[in-house]
């Protein structure tokens, strides 16, 4: 039978960048992933990253493309009742934020794996888990038309919202918070210039809208749709016009239009699991939360657990003390519950939830309030770019 330390489970950024983390401190890992190579490098999802995760990715020695390809932005823009505001993110809190899309990021991350040697495993089909609350669990899964059998110490559980992982764990020792929004966001990608240097979210009566981009020369636009709708009733041009109604009429202007290279429908949640550890399992990203994407929080959480859980792993190796390990439920559901809130919080300022014009009126008053007053910019400033990390015993 097969051994490692570490066995990780999914292969998305929580998993690659957790395996590469202990690979740079001596520990072992292998990473297990449902799909084949070129479906997870595809994937359009998340365009940005707090400090924070630019640091971890630096640790990690996989942060070099970034550096050189990423957009660094210093605001961004709130368009409400036919004006824009900048958010000064930078004149806030000495911080910005940097653009670099999930799919680039993957790609590094797996790049850097694969070049380690690492033992990374695509289309590894049925994982299951077993004996988490002893010493050395099982995991059980095909690979090549094959069975097979890994011994580890620890199980990683980064296997997303929809993973095995969290679906091993008894239902009753465990507590779900949900929140499922009626509604979803419609978004494209098109190799057309963005229509500004930063990022729009707009409030607007007939819903929703954010521009944002991958590069000087691709644009990624969302708009907030009805949880029903299908891409396919969204050609192109309607797409554009709903868009362009739902911006301030200066940027709705400056859009630059053409065709999407890429469509789709995503729902919105806020989900929480607790505790994210059960004897030696040990879940990580969206396997243990999601948050709707308005505040740009999932792919951040995801990065935060990881140097929660990479340093605690590298303390217990090096020391045999387990006292991180027994803290990383609780020190991760504090910031993950904080990101709940402020993407929440976002969302509900932004988005049309009712045809009750008494809720727009009060989303309005809250922004009208929020960019008059320094105290409430600060807030949403130090949320956006990210709270500070709780100070451990970090692995040097
Ligand atoms: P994932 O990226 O979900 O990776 C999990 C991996 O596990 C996948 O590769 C999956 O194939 C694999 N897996 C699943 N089950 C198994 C199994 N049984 N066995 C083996 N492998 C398995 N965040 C933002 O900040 N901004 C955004 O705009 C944004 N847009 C999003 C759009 C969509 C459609 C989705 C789903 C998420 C979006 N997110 C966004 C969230 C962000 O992408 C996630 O927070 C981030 O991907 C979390 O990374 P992860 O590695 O924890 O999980
Ligand atoms: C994106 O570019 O996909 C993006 C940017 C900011 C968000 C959500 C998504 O808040």
């Amino acid at each position: 039978m097969a051994r490692t330390q570490v066995a990780i489970i999914g292969a998305g950024p929580s998993g690659l960048l957790l395996s590469q983390l202990l690979h740079l401190h001596g520990v072992d890992s292998v990473v297990l992933e449902r799909q084949n190579r070129a479906h997870v490098a595809g994937r359009i999802r998340a365009g940005v990253l707090e400090p924070g995760t630019v640091d971890l990715l630096l640790q990690a020695k996989v942060g070099e493309r970034m550096l050189s390809e990423r957009l660094i932005h210093d605001g961004f823009a709130l368009g409400f009742a036919g004006k824009s505001f900048r958010v000064d993110l930078k004149g806030l809190t000495g911080d910005a934020v940097s653009v670099y899309g999930q799919t680039e990021l993957t790609k590094d991350l797996t790049d850097a794996r694969v070049e380690a040697g690492a033992k990374l495993l695509f289309e590894a089909g049925d994982v299951a888990i077993d004996g988490i609350d002893g010493a050395h669990p099982t995991v059980r899964y095909t690979h090549g038309g094959r069975s097979h059998e890994l011994t580890c110490d620890f199980v990683a559980g980064c296997d997303g919202y929809h993973g095995v992982c969290r679906r091993s764990v008894p239902p009753a020792a465990m507590q779900n918070f949900e929140r499922i929004y009626p509604f979803g966001w419609l978004g494209i990608l098109a190799d057309v210039p963005p229509v500004a240097h930063e990022l729009i979210y707009s409030n607007h009566e007939r819903g929703f809208a954010l521009c944002s981009m991958r590069s000087l020369n691709r644009s990624r636009y969302y708009v907030q749709c009805g949880l029903d709708e299908k891409p396919e009733a969204w050609p192109d041009a309607r797409f554009w016009d709903e868009l362009r109604c739902r911006l301030p009429a200066p940027v709705a202007e400056a859009v630059t239009t053409g065709p999407s290279i890429e469509k789709s429908i995503a729902p919105l949640r806020s989900f929480v699991v607790e505790p994210l550890k059960f004897g030696r399992l040990f879940l990580v990203g969206d396997a243990a939360h999601i948050v709707p994407p308005t505040g740009a929080k999932g792919l951040n959480l995801a990065a935060a657990d990881v140097r929660v859980l990479y340093q605690a792993l590298v303390e217990y190796y090096r020391t045999g003390r387990e006292e991180l390990i027994e803290r990383y439920s609780e020190q991760c559901l504090r910031r993950t519950w904080k990101a709940v809130r402020f993407s929440w919080w976002f969302t509900s300022l932004t988005h049309k939830f009712s045809d009750d014009p008494f809720n727009h009126r009060l989303q309005l008053a809250e922004l009208d309030y929020l960019t008059g007053s320094a105290a409430a910019l600060g807030s949403l400033a130090e949320n956006y770019v990210g709270l500070p990390f709780e100070a451990s015993a970090a692995a040097s």
